[in-house]
């Protein structure tokens, strides 16, 4: 039995990986901000969400009248079908409702919707959740979940990380608003990265160099070398570094320019001791300035700068077009040939002395 739950733990790897409720307040926060009327009259799906674990269905069932939501859809996934099987036990909340069925529990997903007031207290909130078993699983590709897509206005979960690329298409293709939670590699795919250049998808508000802590199930295992919190809000939790929200949703951030210096004040008073010792070096075979840093892009400067992927932690698109990343197709297309993984920066060990390089983003200013 143990070893069935250490491999079912390691089996799961980031699947079962739950999003804490700060983390949702904060990012939606932002696009609230932005624009208090954002979610007024929506429907919102989140597809991988069982509201016993899910903070993003407890958070946009709490708000449900604030953001004047018109429905609120949550599906989950069936127990069975999970690569990480340990623990699951149905809660009193579903074994005493009427509708509860043994045979079903384990292996149909659940479709729980929230729209109208149910308990009589004048308010739609959490209470007023009503669910049903679905046909299926509750695959975010079975065909039931994709109509459910279909008639959204706007997807918003954290989707199972091995699924992040298929989930991301799933997405795309039905053209809806969304909000997702996904690994910042992401950005390099091939079928996200020309949305990101085309601003028709951008990171998140939240910065994304800190990682997230996830809530993680009782018998998760740590890895040897984890080094970080393992307990936060008396949650067993897992930090998980690089990852960032990604969303066609507009916020306020994004359109706050990068306070610059000019190249030559760059050169004379910058914190960076590289930028002091090397000045902008170009690179041997694209014509452009490489900047390690974001704080230091001169403001001035006319040409392509390569500058790190972090840097769309800041990018507004009324500062600067971003024209191709150091990786792939598109370092192809922007005659970066000699070397296909883009690897054209410098980049400074300690001692300043350049070394094997990172990837870049190509930028221009506007
Ligand atoms: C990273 S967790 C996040 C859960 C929740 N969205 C949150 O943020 O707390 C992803 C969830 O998706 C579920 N899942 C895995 N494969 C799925 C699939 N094909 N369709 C729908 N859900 C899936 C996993 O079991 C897991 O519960």
């Amino acid at each position: 039995m143990a070893n069935k739950n250490l491999s079912n733990a390691k089996n799961s790897k980031n699947d079962e990986f739950y999003t804490q409720y700060h983390y949702i307040e904060k990012e939606v926060n932002a696009y609230i901000e932005y624009n208090p009327d954002v979610f007024r009259g929506k429907t919102i799906l989140l597809p991988c969400d069982d509201p016993e674990w899910s903070n993003f269905t407890k958070y946009f069932a709490q708000n449900f009248d604030r953001f004047g939501l018109k429905r609120l859809i949550s599906t989950s996934y069936a127990p069975e079908s999970k690569m990480y099987k340990g623990g699951y036990q149905p809660t009193l909340f579903e074994t005493l409702d009427p509708q509860y069925d043994k045979k079903k529990t384990n292996i149909k997903g659940k479709i729980f919707t929230l729209d109208h007031d149910i308990t009589g207290d004048g308010r739609v909130n959490f209470n007023d959740l009503e669910w049903n078993y679905l046909k299926g699983d509750g695959d975010f590709r079975s065909e039931e979940v994709v109509k459910l897509r279909n008639e959204a206005d706007i997807i918003i979960t954290n989707p199972p990380f091995s699924l992040f690329r298929e989930f991301f298409m799933w997405i795309v293709e039905a053209d809806n608003d969304f909000l997702v939670i996904g690994h910042m590699n992401a950005i390099k795919y091939r079928n996200v990265f020309p949305l990101i250049k085309e601003n028709k998808v951008w990171v998140g508000a939240t910065n994304f160099n800190t990682g997230m802590y996830f809530r993680v199930p009782d018998d998760f295992i740590y890895t040897e070398s984890y080094k970080f919190k393992r307990e936060q809000n008396g949650v067993k939790v897992n930090r998980v570094p690089g990852v960032c929200w990604f969303s066609s949703i507009d916020h306020g951030r994004r359109h706050q320019p990068i306070p610059l210096m000019t190249f030559d004040d760059n050169i004379k008073y910058s914190k960076h001791k590289e930028i002091k010792k090397y000045n902008y070096l170009k690179y041997d075979n694209y014509d452009a300035i490489e900047v390690p840093f974001t704080d230091a892009i001169p403001s001035d400067y006319t040409g392509v700068m390569g500058v790190p992927i972090s840097f769309l932690n800041k990018y507004s698109p009324e500062q600067f077009e971003i024209l191709g990343v150091s990786t792939g197709d598109f370092a192809k297309s922007l005659g970066i040939t000699t070397n296909y993984r883009g690897r054209t920066d410098v980049q400074f060990t300690k001692d300043g002395v350049p070394k094997c390089p990172y990837e870049r983003i190509f930028i221009k200013a506007k």
